[in-house]
């Protein structure tokens, strides 16, 4: 993306959070770290030995029955023993393609929102959510490894992640946002970005169909992801908050009421009157995001003639347009896949 950013001064406000939350007494320290072998020669020789698939716009790896992207696969094992979780960080937990951009920008608002005024100099207004908001296991432009530029942010860290929770650092402390979307919707977007990022792209909807429906998919299979954090949404409610695209586009000022009262800042009653819910939801609208700069030029070369440009985390934002993309038949056969994979879950889409 084309402006470098400092990280630390965009983080969420540490002020805001304490005035409404005490911390907690510090809780044992890790509920997941998959105690790994260490990579002196790097991972690369590692990750030779894992499955490669290839399919999408790039290659995908599995490791521990997830699908990866080589970058953020490397990163993601050096950071089981490196990184440091802390009791207070937040993190946005997503699949592609359900909405990451906008939880950003929602989580981002939240718990920013005594530092900057909606209206003036938000940070949104001039900062593409994927900027403001770091993800762990993808190095910022210009870092080579995720965890050292994580370590440098001050606390308390709003974070963002792809990881399957059971890969995922995590502190017993830390709450962690999971937002999911009807998997239909999902695969149509992933679709279009996976075409749109690559200047070869020759994908078409049947194919990324069979793959998608066969568990193939980055950081899925889609179902597998979903119910890791739905289980533990469901025994850690306090600390797991389970939301859905859907449920976000149906009623956003209530999102951002759950949203702030999970993350220990609830909106004040002078805040409900001043209706700061709904600045919060008009500001990462997609129709306010799509219409700054920062969100329609520049972008990221990932190499191999691909190209992830601002503007692609935006294209539609709309629930159900699968159909305007997928028969009824395919539709119906995702949707029986998902069941039975879901079963007994309580999970439904
Ligand atoms: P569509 O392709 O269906 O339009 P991610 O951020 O995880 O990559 O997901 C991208 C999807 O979220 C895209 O869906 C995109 O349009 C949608 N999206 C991005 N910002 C949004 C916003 N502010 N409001 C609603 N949807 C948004």
């Amino acid at each position: 993306m084309n402006s470098r950013l400092c990280l630390s001064s965009h983080q969420p406000s540490s002020k805001l959070l304490e005035r409404v939350a005490p911390a907690p007494p510090p809780p044992p320290p890790r509920v997941h770290l998959i105690k790994t072998m260490s990579y002196p020669q790097g991972t690369g020789e590692f990750i030779s030995t894992l499955p490669e698939r290839k399919g999408w716009a790039e290659p995908l790896i599995q490791y521990k029955d997830f699908w990866f992207r080589r970058l953020p696969l490397e990163q993601i094992l050096l950071l089981q023993d490196a990184m440091e979780p802390r009791a207070d960080d937040i993190i946005l937990a997503t699949q592609p393609k359900c909405g990451t951009t906008w939880l950003k920008a929602l989580a981002f608002a939240v718990t920013n929102r005594s530092r900057y005024s909606f209206t003036d100099d938000h940070p949104l207004l001039t900062t593409h959510p994927h900027r403001a908001v770091p993800y762990i296991e993808i190095p910022s432009p210009g870092t080579d490894h995720a965890h050292r530029h994580l370590e440098a942010l001050p606390s308390p860290r709003l974070l963002a992640t792809h990881m399957p929770m059971s890969l995922l650092p995590l502190h017993a402390g830390s709450r962690v946002v999971y937002l999911c979307r009807d998997p239909k919707d999902t695969l149509v977007s992933k679709f279009y970005f996976e075409r749109r990022i690559s200047e070869t792209s020759d994908l078409s909807m049947d194919s990324a169909f069979s793959m998608f429906c066969d568990g193939f998919s980055s950081s899925g299979p889609f179902w597998d992801h979903c119910l890791e954090y739905w289980k533990e949404s469901l025994a850690r409610p306090n600390n797991v908050l389970f939301l859905r695209y859907e449920e976000i586009k149906s009623d956003p000022v209530q999102v951002v009421r759950k949203l702030a009262a999970f993350l220990g800042v609830p909106l004040t009653q002078e805040e409900e009157s001043s209706g700061a819910a709904q600045e919060v939801v008009s500001l990462c609208s997609f129709e306010k995001l799509t219409s700054l700069q920062i969100n329609q030029v520049g972008g990221v070369d990932r190499g191999n003639r691909l190209y992830v440009g601002n503007s692609m985390f935006y294209r539609k934002g709309e629930v159900g347009d699968w159909m305007n993309h997928m028969s009824h038949e395919m539709g119906e056969k995702l949707d029986r896949i998902v069941r039975e994979k879901l079963q007994g879950s309580g999970l439904v889409f």
